[in-house]
Order: C-alpha cells, then structure tokens, then sequence
C-alpha cells in the first residue's frame, strides 16, 4: 500500500483578470502528524467561490492577498482521521467554515476552525452552500443589514449562484415578492421552476430594460446587489422611496483589468441615492462570524424541510480545481460550485 501524500495547491503567480491553471501549482508533501490538542481532517468537498480569487491578488480588493507560495485558503467539508482534541473523534464530519482547511487533501485544526456537522441531516454540500459561508453571507445582507418587510419586492442580481439564490430563497420565505437577474434563458427558468421566484429578468437579452420594468411594476423596496455592473444604475431607476440596497458583492469587477471602461453612471446613481432617499449598505461576511449559529437556528429548519432548492455544481478531483475555478468568471451552470476531491 502507498503512503498516503497531501496534495496541495499552491499560487505560483498573482493572476492578471481570470485566473489560469498556470498560476496553480499541485505539490505533494507528507501528510502532517496532529499534536496535542490537534485534529488531523481529510477534506472531501472544497468549496470555489470568488472570495479564492480575491485572495490571490490583482482583484480591485482591499482584501490583502495570500502571499505567492501559500497554499490556496479555502471552506471544506471534512472527516477527522485522527485527533487528540476532546470534541472530535475519528470519522466525524465536519465543515472548515473558516477557509483554512484549505485546497488541499489533509489539514491540521486546533478545533477553532472546524464544526462537526451531521451527514444523514442535510446533503453534506449544504454546509458549503445553503448552510456554509455562502448562506451565511445571504442571510447576513438580509437580516442585519437590511430589514426585510413582506408584501414587498425584492430583487436579487446573480440570483442563480450561490449566495444570490440563498438571497433570493430566504426573500420567498420572508414573505416578499421576489425578482431574480441571471444571464441566459436557462438560468432565468431555473429561477422561476426551481427556485419557485416571482419574476425572472435575462441580463444578457437585449430586451433588459424593459424585462426589467415589466418585472417591477411597482418598483424595487430592496435590491440585493452581487454584481456591481451596468445593471446597477438601471436598478435604481425602479428604487421607490425609502427602499435599502444591500451591496452584498461586486462579481463583475473581481476579474476585471480595466475598472474605468463604459460609461460613466455615477451622477445619476447618487442622483437617485439623493433624491429617493436610498439607504445603501455594503458588508463583509467575515465580521458576522459571531452571528453563525443564530444563522443557522433560522435557516436549517427550511433546508431540513426541503423548503429551499439546494443547486450544487460538482466538479470531480482536487487536481481539476485549477482548470475548473476560471470558469467561475466566465459562464457557468447554477448554485453552489463545490469540488468533490474524494
Ligand atoms: N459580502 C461578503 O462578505 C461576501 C461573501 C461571499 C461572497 N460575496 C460576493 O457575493 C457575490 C456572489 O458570490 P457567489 O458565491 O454567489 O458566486 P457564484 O456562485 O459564482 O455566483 C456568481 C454569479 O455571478 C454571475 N456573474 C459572474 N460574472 C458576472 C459578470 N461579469 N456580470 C454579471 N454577473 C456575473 C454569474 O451568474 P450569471 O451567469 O447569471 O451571470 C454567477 O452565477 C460575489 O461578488 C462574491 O464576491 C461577498
């Protein structure tokens, strides 16, 4: 029998727009031993999301960088192979819902960065998606930066990925009339048959002003912005008095490598923001790792219940993540991308 290696995927390059398999490197090192008070995992799902990306460098973030070298950070779900930790046992599952478990096969934890989650309760790809970070960051936008009301609208941008259809989800089940924006027919279908929304808007039709219009007939309450492009001012065209825009990401711009492209919209987006009175707040996720289990007390009864769509994009094997991570930035299929390394 072999000896088992931990492969690891490194940055070897800061990518300039979207990334390329040559800015990755898969190394393979000795598996590493747990010490006192350590647990040894074996992650068997890693999530891909944008943040990875912002992470690596030249991504119009603030965000620092992980240093060229490192291995990729990164949310998993595990089993413990080993521990000398009181709360874990070999052959629990369990989420790294701190991202440094990483790209990788093997990670060490000293407990803090890891829960134990139950696999015969929810899809174990649910602690990424629907109950990982990516809920997690849906929720947040709308529970405690905006105040949801029922009865109104909510529109949601990039509502066929993950955090958007968490988004647009927990909108249904508080009540409002909910309108998603996807690009291409199929992600439109998919928000309306599987997704159960009120409206769908295409915005890569030529026809996405009027869809749009027709989509809002009595304007926009809340607005749930993941994309930060052209979208966005025609947006607040429909923004009624009072309503709140929650700035949950700026997906457009991440891969971006010239920032000050088209045109220039910003007078008439504060016009808007000035005279409809708008509240517009942007957040990040990581300050409301405090908020995790009120989060879930909220959510995974709904998810338990089947009462909301799970869509997971799986791609197989650690050693496709490089080619498959880009795909991220130019068209992909819907929900959550999730790589199932073993
Ligand atoms: N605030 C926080 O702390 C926090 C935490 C996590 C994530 N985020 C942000 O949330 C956003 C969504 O993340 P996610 O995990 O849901 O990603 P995701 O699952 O990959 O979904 C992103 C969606 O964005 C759309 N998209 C991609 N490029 C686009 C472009 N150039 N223009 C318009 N739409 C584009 C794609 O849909 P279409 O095919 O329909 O275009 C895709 O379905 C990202 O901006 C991410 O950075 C923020």
């Amino acid at each position: 029998m072999s000896t088992p290696v931990n492969r690891q995927i490194i940055l070897t390059a800061r990518p300039e727009g979207n990334p390329k398999p040559t800015d990755f490197e898969i190394v393979e090192r000795p598996v590493p031993v747990p010490g006192d008070g350590q647990v040894l995992v074996r992650n068997t799902l890693v999530s891909l999301d944008p943040f990875n990306r912002i992470l690596m460098g030249n991504a119009n973030s603030d965000q620092p960088p992980i240093e060229v070298g490192d291995t990729m950070f990164g949310f998993t779900v595990a089993v413990v192979e080993q521990s000398n930790h009181p709360d874990f046992a070999p052959g629990d599952h369990v989420s790294g819902y701190l991202g440094t478990t990483g790209w990788q096969d093997y990670a060490l934890s000293d407990g803090s960065d890891i829960r134990t989650v139950d696999p015969e309760a929810a899809p174990l790809t649910a602690h990424l998606g629907l109950l990982g970070i990516t809920g997690l960051t849906a929720w947040v936008g709308l529970t405690k930066i905006i105040s949801l009301a029922p009865g109104k609208t909510l529109v949601v941008t990039a509502a066929a990925g993950g955090v958007g259809s968490a988004a647009a989800q927990i909108g249904k089940i508080r009540g409002l009339r909910v309108v998603g924006v996807a690009g291409g027919p199929d992600k439109t279908r998919h928000l309306l048959d599987d997704l159960g929304l009120d409206a769908a808007v295409d915005y890569k039709a030529p026809d996405f002003a009027e869809q749009l219009a027709r989509a809002v007939p009595d304007g926009i309450d809340f607005l749930y912005e993941n994309v930060g492009a052209t979208q966005f001012p025609l947006m607040m065209e429909h923004m009624n008095l009072n309503s709140q825009v929650v700035v949950g990401g700026v997906m457009s711009q991440i891969t971006s490598t010239n920032l000050t492209e088209g045109a220039n919209d910003l007078p008439q987006v504060l016009r808007k923001i000035f005279y409809r009175n708008l509240s517009v707040h942007g957040f990040d996720v990581t300050q409301f790792y405090g908020d995790y289990q009120e989060f879930l007390d909220d959510l995974t009864p709904h998810v338990l219940a089947g009462k909301m769509h799970s869509a997971t994009q799986v791609i197989e094997g650690l050693e496709n993540i490089p080619t498959a991570f880009p795909q991220m930035f130019t068209g992909r299929g819907v929900g959550k991308l999730v790589a199932k390394i073993a």
